[in-house]
């Protein structure tokens, strides 16, 4: 018999975000000021898990191909950039108002369009207006039209206006692209779902420039090599699907997207999309610019713009999914006494774990710590580790549980007389004793 279709788990969205905060991973920004606006600070251990994160991705997109480099453009940007993309015309979300309770909805994103979510009226909603999302600011002192400026609300625009300097400074020639991680601004009407969707967040984009009859097979490429991205990083398969959008649905440079979709607690949501943009950006900048952005091929004589191909993926919004994907709960025996309790895991690939391998005395005893703390000293120039020296034992491995780290190394008496260390695993909780001396290795093979 074929498995059942998955299905959501609306209860694990409450455990994550409760988790998230309880042990440092995303806590609301300027709480102590009553929050601000689904805006969120990554603590220790998400900045590590975000860090992580874009890692992989540079990683996989960067650092492992010849054919691909990066850069960082500028966040702050003229209303010129926004003009030639189209953004500053139809970068907008149709905007309704509740004229009973004055809450504002996007009115696409409402389950049912006559009907207030918030107070529960009926037709109550204004005409929808366009609503543009991009953040305006003023650069200098003077804020006049001459000083506006723009928080860029995608990543993507700074490899288009870079193409000539990049193609001029690189030796590349297409196919190749240009990638970028960063932040972007969105003033989101709706933002929500934890990190999901906010107004300030990390994008992870690549633009590939290919001749243009090559185009449809590098889309096709770039689909399957985003999607096994993420299965190569343990999101398991049944939780992961590839979706082409509907002709309607097509943003306004697109001839062909597809996303890579996550079946989140609320059900299937994008997590990244791979277009086929055509020359539909460097044709506009060329004519916005008066530059010439194209190829001229020596070799066969052929002048051309290139067609762009772009995966474009949030790095907070996966963030988010590695941890949904990671939550497990499981009754086992209390280490050490045979009684069952649950504990929480996060059960991370050894790459997204935030912390590699923590570092733990069995106990704080003065003969124990500084035995712990050389052998810190030895893995932590190799591994992100964590010390802890207080607490029962057992209630550190549970904290080391839910922050996903994929080693515990426990110094105890017996290592003032042979030199060795308890290594103990995340996910079998199976323990083995391995000599000091050759710990790095070992764990280097493990997480490898
Ligand atoms: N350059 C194309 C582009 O920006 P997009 O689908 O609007 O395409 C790409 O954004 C990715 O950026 C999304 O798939 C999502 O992961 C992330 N993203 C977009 N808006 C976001 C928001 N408000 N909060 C968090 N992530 C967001």
């Amino acid at each position: 018999m074929p498995d059942a279709a998955p299905t959501p788990n609306p209860e694990l969205f409450d455990k994550v975000v409760s988790l998230c905060k309880r042990r440092g991973f995303v806590f609301p920004s300027a709480e102590i000021y009553g929050g601000f606006r689904s805006t969120y600070d990554y603590g220790p251990v998400g900045v590590l898990l975000l860090r992580n994160v874009k890692e992989a991705w540079w990683r996989s997109m960067v650092q492992l191909r010849h054919d691909v480099v990066g850069l960082d453009a500028a966040i702050l940007s003229p209303p010129a950039i926004w003009e030639a993309s189209g953004h500053l015309a139809s970068f907008t979300d149709p905007l309704v108002d509740c004229r009973n309770c004055r809450e504002r909805f996007r009115l696409d994103k409402l389950d049912d369009p006559r009907v207030c979510p918030n107070c529960g009226a009926k037709d109550s909603f204004t005409e929808a207006r366009q609503f543009n999302l991009m953040f305006k600011t003023h650069a200098g002192p003077v804020e006049n039209e001459g000083a506006v400026a723009y928080l860029r609300p995608e990543t993507a625009q700074g490899m288009f206006v870079n193409f000539k300097n990049v193609l001029e400074t690189s030796r590349k020639k297409p196919p190749f692209g240009i990638a970028q991680i960063g932040k972007s601004f969105r003033n989101e009407i709706t933002p929500g779902n934890f990190v999901f969707r906010t107004r300030e967040f990390e994008q992870m984009e690549m633009e590939f420039f290919v001749p243009p009859d090559e185009s449809q097979q590098w889309y096709e490429y770039w689909c399957q090599h985003r999607y096994d991205w993420y299965v190569d990083l343990g999101i398991p398969r049944e939780l992961l699907r590839l979706r082409a959008h509907d002709e309607d649905e097509l943003s306004h440079y697109s001839s062909g997207t597809s996303d890579v979709e996550y079946l989140f607690p609320w059900g299937w949501d994008e997590l990244e999309g791979i277009a086929n943009r055509g020359d539909y950006d460097l044709s506009a900048h060329a004519k916005h610019s008066g530059e010439k952005l194209e190829y001229f091929d020596q070799a066969s004589g052929e002048r051309y713009v290139p067609h762009v191909i772009e995966p474009a993926a949030g790095a907070t919004r996966t963030a988010m999914a590695f941890l949904m994907a990671a939550y497990d709960e499981e009754e086992v025996a209390r280490e050490g006494q045979g009684k069952g309790e649950s504990r929480v895991v996060l059960r991370f690939h050894p790459r997204i774990a935030p912390y590699k391998v923590a570092v733990l005395p069995l106990s704080k005893n003065e003969k124990l710590v500084p035995v712990s703390r050389e052998v810190l000293g030895q893995l932590q120039p190799h591994f992100m580790c964590d010390y802890d020296e207080t607490q029962a034992i057992g209630r550190r491995y549970r904290r080391q549980d839910e922050l996903g780290t994929p080693f515990c190394v426990t110094v105890d008496f017996d290592s003032l007389e042979d030199r060795a260390a308890t290594v103990r695993d995340r996910d079998s909780m199976a323990q083995e004793r391995v000599p000091i001396p050759e710990l790095k290795d070992y764990l280097a093979g493990k997480l490898a």
